[in-house]
């Protein structure tokens, strides 16, 4: 987190992320805010949101004070605040307040408390106006801070999305082929054996979970690839899932070449090709195959399986390679 500390609005600020961002203004203190403060800004921050933390004390400041914060702002930003600062951010925002930001997050009072909040009072909806407003749940799942960001960022998204909204529509095969790259995969080697039981495998990302029990997964194969008829007879296939210092060996398995001469395998119990350092693995049993289009799917039965908790996943997004940490 970069340290940016200006007074905005006769107020002391501290701010992460990118300028150009659009701005999300925490009213503090901010451990008031979040369940755990810093992983929310990490997280708003690496959603394209340029953070401002201003030291602003409900008791001691006005709503006379927060609205010269907010007219210095370089943009009208999404606001948050805990519940207890309502009684000064209401009255701010009363009146001109879609004017002044864009939408409002209220946490509840206390941030580890799992007790409704009084903010959604009608005196406060009253004040707020048409204002967008997210009340915060606190969740006390698995992990909290997780289930809170999500809930924040798609709340910001919907009433203060990063760019104007810009929809591309068409029923041509541009269209149609940047539409489905808006899904985000990770990157899968498949392999079997040739007739000869030599090793032979691509890169793919069209894998999918299809079933748990019994234990199915899918890849959908070109016609187009040299291995077509490979696969089709195999009665056994490995499919491979890479980790983030993959990329390399992703890259070698979708040209021509030896691909299998740099990178370390093993067998298990099939004679399959298994990559040693993959993030997870699956050797199946040839299911079934469907012919769809230019493509085969191809649906294997689970034998066995293996992966690594501790990596992060190599990922496909847009024609490109992305990369993600989650561990
Ligand atoms: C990220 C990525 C994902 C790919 N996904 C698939 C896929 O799901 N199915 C497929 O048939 N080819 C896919 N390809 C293309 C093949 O890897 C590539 O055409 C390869 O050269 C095919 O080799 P082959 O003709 O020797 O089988 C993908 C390539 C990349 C880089």
């Amino acid at each position: 987190m970069t340290d940016v500390p200006p007074r905005i609005g006769g107020l002391d600020v501290e701010s992460w992320g990118d300028p150009e961002d659009p701005i999300v203004l925490l009213i503090g203190p901010a451990q008031r805010l979040f369940v755990d403060w810093r992983r929310s800004v990490r997280a708003l921050v690496a959603a394209g949101r340029h953070v401002v933390l201003a030291a602003f004390d409900a008791d001691a400041d006005d709503a006379v004070g927060l609205r010269r914060l907010l007219t210095e702002l370089p943009s009208r930003p999404a606001l948050m605040c805990a519940a207890e600062a309502l009684p000064v951010v209401a009255p701010a925002l009363s009146v001109t307040g879609p004017a002044l930001a864009s939408c409002l997050v209220i946490a509840p009072d206390d941030a580890r408390a799992d007790v409704p909040t009084p903010a959604a009072s009608i005196e406060v909806q009253s004040l707020l106006a048409d204002l967008p407003v997210h009340v915060v749940a606190r969740d006390q799942g698995v992990d909290p801070t997780e289930a809170e960001n999500a809930a924040i960022l798609g709340f910001l998204e919907r009433h203060a999305p990063r760019d104007a909204l810009l929809y591309q529509a068409g029923s041509d095969p541009r269209t149609l082929r940047d539409a489905l790259g808006c899904f985000a995969t990770g990157v899968t080697v498949v392999t079997t054996l040739d007739e000869a039981g030599q090793p032979v495998g691509l890169t793919a990302n069209s894998f999918s979970s299809v079933s748990l029990d019994p234990p199915l997964i899918l890849f959908c194969l070109a016609r187009s690839s040299a291995n077509v008829e490979r696969f089709r007879q195999a009665a056994h296939f490995a499919i491979n899932v890479l980790h983030i210092g993959q990329q390399p060996t992703s890259g070698v398995f979708a040209r021509s070449g030896d691909r299998f001469q740099d990178v370390a395998w093993e067998t298990w119990d099939t004679g399959v090709p298994i990559l040693s350092g993959a993030l997870a693995s699956f050797e199946c049993a040839t299911d079934q195959i469907v012919e769809a289009g230019d493509h085969l799917v191809i649906i294997g039965r689970v034998t066995r399986a293996r992966f690594e908790p501790r990596r992060d996943p190599l990922l496909y997004f847009r024609g490109k390679y992305r990369r993600l940490h989650f561990s």
